[in-house]
């Protein structure tokens, strides 16, 4: 089976997130590529610049054998620059950050729907490709109707949020896998959820205070269902194992925050999933959320 776990950066010094040192974070990133791990995800805004350093310094001697994917689009003060101006300028400041000479792909990061649209800022990235300092392009996208425009788009790399509980963009997966499009899938645990840790009773803080009590409730019964499928209460292998069994993904590229994570997210690469496993998880979407999908 061939290894589509990625490692995705934002927890990696993210000190609006946690306390992980700068130190801690480069020698994280060693020990996943020590485990075979070959696929980096990462963005300028990601700990205020942290991430990106943090891939460059732990990858600096073997960048060939790396792929690092990085992302533009969002001023440190939140401010969009889509700009196609801006564009080379972010793309150099990334390849500083990470102590290369080059991106192996950069994605419009969340772009608005016209930046999405339009050929201008694909066709300005082409040239930068040429130029040699990015070796592939593509987006990074939340939803089935974007994922629908990044396809009429002549891409080599798409980022989708899909996971267990977001099922809807498997429905353009056949046509992504003709076209040879990379579809990387983010959020494979949808925030952590899909590990069965977190209940309705959990506070948050950061970035995941963003749900409702109404929501917790509604997760944390879609989590008890998962549990009950798979008979587990640690239901983070088969997330995992579920996204991995979908011919057309490239790689999913959970957050991980330590060695004993990432330890669990090497030997999950290594059990394939179950048809009829597959199947149920399927069913669980299909009967309780696709008609009312939850949030991000
Ligand atoms: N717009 C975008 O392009 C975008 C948006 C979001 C994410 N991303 C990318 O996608 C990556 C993943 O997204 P995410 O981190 O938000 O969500 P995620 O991967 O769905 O969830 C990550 C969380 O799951 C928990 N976890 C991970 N592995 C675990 C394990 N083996 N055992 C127990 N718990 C485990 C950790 O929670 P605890 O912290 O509670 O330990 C971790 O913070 C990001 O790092 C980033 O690279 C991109």
């Amino acid at each position: 089976m061939s290894n589509k776990l990625g490692f995705g950066g934002w927890q990696l010094a993210n000190p609006l997130w946690n306390q992980m040192t700068m130190a801690e974070a480069v020698s994280l990133v060693q020990k996943a590529y020590q485990s075979g791990v070959r696929f980096f995800d990462t963005a300028p805004n990601y700990g205020d610049g942290n991430s990106e350093k943090a891939i460059g310094e732990a990858l600096k001697s073997d960048r060939s054998d790396c792929f690092i994917n990085t992302k533009l689009g969002h001023g440190k003060d939140g401010s969009n620059q889509f700009g196609i101006a801006a564009l080379k300028p972010q793309i150099l400041d990334s390849i500083t950050r990470l102590q290369t000479t080059y991106l192996d792909a950069v994605l419009l990061h969340n772009p608005p729907l016209e930046v999405l649209k339009s050929k201008a800022h694909f066709d300005a990235l082409d040239t930068l490709r040429q130029a040699g300092l990015i070796k592939h392009y593509g987006v990074s996208i939340d939803t089935l109707a974007e994922f629908e425009i990044a396809l009429s788009q002549n891409l080599d790399v798409i980022e989708i949020l899909f996971n267990v509980f977001f099922q809807s963009p498997k429905a353009l997966f056949d046509q992504a896998k003709e076209k040879g499009v990379m579809i990387i899938t983010k959020v494979p645990l949808d925030s952590g959820w899909l590990t069965g840790k977190y209940d309705q009773d959990t506070v948050f803080t950061g970035i995941r205070d963003r749900y409702s009590l109404e929501q917790k409730q509604r997760r944390s019964q879609l989590v008890d269902e998962v549990k009950r499928i798979t008979l587990s209460d640690n239901i983070t292998p088969f997330a995992m194992q579920f996204i991995y069994s979908f011919d057309a993904i490239s790689y999913a590229i959970p957050g991980i925050q330590n060695l004993n994570q990432l330890e669990q997210h090497v030997t999950y690469t290594k059990k394939k999933m179950s048809n009829q496993m597959k199947k149920r998880l399927e069913q669980l979407y299909d009967t309780k959320i696709s008609d009312n999908p939850l949030p991000w």
